[in-house]
């Protein structure tokens, strides 16, 4: 996949570069203040607004923050990331601005090269996930150029995404650049044996990665309550495990294949964390546990296993807990896991993890950043990982000709 890069802008100097971030973070409460909880994202953006920033350009940022539906809400203003963009930066002008109405654009006219602005909320216009026309020409008449860092959006085909780049010359940020190569590679190059693991709740967001994937791994590991499916389909008794009784038949399916490795002891317990004990799985069907008793992580023999076929793997791919990691409990797969992917990456080995609760578990790891790369998109990592082109990346390819309205 040949992209657009920003190192092919000719002179940046003075130029208004309208950058799509994704700055989609969590915030919690610090007093009477919102503050950002989880900075990861605002990091990853760091490279390309420091590159634009040190070419002379006058960098406007622009982000969605949650769901407002089309609506202000001040909950979800931007207010707490440009507080910490600007502390992050040590720099002031980051506060956020909201681009309707001649005020904003006042302010953009007035601003000096290497400053930075942040737009307020996208998505507190209708017209971003609406992908209206004359959202996205009132977004590009702000700027220059077009810059998209927001890998984690780009499936998404909204205003800020699909729409500003037909009216304006677009490139990738150095972020979409590093995560398209680096997930790209995955799918096309990887070194062998390749070792996927998949966790998570839901098995319905999760099959048409797996489907992929099993195309390109040895190995796929499976955990998380979405193994469940495959246990109920097998006829064992699950008690109050939760599974998705329209995706048995899929599961019943996949149980066929002979890359996908599924747990073999669980860690069964209440959802509290009060009572929990180790159930092997029998070899035909059987009860595993009953109600109001679930399954709740993998149990010690499966992570025995799963270590076993992680350790002797040179690429290795991580999505999704291995169990209801919230509870420190039924966080042992996870954090063992987690720990053992840590430990084997940046070496001769290869190893990525991505997702929102996959980035929290392994926070709990404490060995985050020994991981050679961290993805920032959820949905858009596992969309990607499922073989589709995003609608964000085809008009930053070098072959689009996107760029029809002038
Ligand atoms: C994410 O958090 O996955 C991205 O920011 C996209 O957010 P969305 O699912 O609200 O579109």
């Amino acid at each position: 996949m040949k992209l657009k890069t920003i190192d092919e802008i000719k002179n940046l100097k003075g130029k208004k570069v309208l950058v799509r971030v994704d700055f989609n973070v969590p915030l919690k409460k610090s007093g009477a203040k919102i503050v950002v909880a989880e900075d990861t994202r605002i990091r990853a953006a760091l490279p390309t607004i420091k590159y634009l920033l040190e070419h002379g350009a006058k960098v406007i940022l622009m982000s969605h923050l949650g769901d407002p539906g089309g609506k202000v809400k001040a909950s979800l203003g931007l207010k707490p990331v440009g507080a910490t963009l600007a502390k992050i930066l040590a720099m002031k002008g980051a506060a956020p601005t909201d681009w309707v109405g001649k005020k904003g654009l006042g302010k953009i006219d007035a601003m000096r090269n290497g400053e930075i602005m942040l737009l307020e909320n996208l998505r507190f216009h209708p017209g971003e996930e609406k992908n209206d026309v004359k959202f996205a020409a009132g977004l590009a008449s702000l700027a220059d150029i077009y810059v998209n860092d927001a890998f984690a959006a780009a499936h998404r085909a909204h205003a800020s995404i699909t729409g500003v780049p037909k009216f304006l010359p677009s490139f990738a940020g150095l972020l979409m650049e590093k995560e398209i190569n680096v997930l790209g590679g995955l799918l096309s190059k990887p070194k062998r044996p390749f070792v996927a693991l998949i966790g998570g709740a839901k098995i319905s967001t999760k099959i048409r990665v797996v489907e992929n994937l099993l195309k390109k791994v040895n190995f796929l590991l499976l955990g998380g309550a979405l193994v469940n499916n495959f246990f109920a389909a097998a006829g064992y008794g699950i008690g109050a495990s939760v599974f998705e009784k329209k995706e048995l038949k899929t599961a019943k399916k996949f149980l066929k294949n002979k890359k996908i490795v599924l747990p073999v002891d669980f860690v069964v317990g209440d959802f509290k964390g009060k009572k929990a004990w180790v159930a092997p799985v029998a070899p035909r069907r059987s009860v595993l546990c009953k109600k109001p008793y679930a399954l709740l992580d993998i149990g010690p023999e499966t992570i025995k296993k799963y270590s076993g076929i992680v350790r002797k793997s040179q690429t290795i791919v991580w999505n999704g807990p291995m169990g209801y990691f919230e509870i420190k409990k039924y966080s042992h797969g996870t954090v063992a896991l987690g720990q053992l992917i840590a430990a084997r990456s940046k070496g001769k080995v290869f190893g990525v993890a991505g997702g929102g609760e996959t980035i929290e578990a392994l926070g709990k790891t404490g060995m985050a950043e020994y991981i050679d790369h961290i993805s920032t998109g959820g949905g858009a990592m596992l969309e990607f990982l499922e073989g589709k082109m995003l609608p964000g990346i085809k008009p930053l390819l070098k072959n689009s000709n996107n760029y029809l309205i002038t």
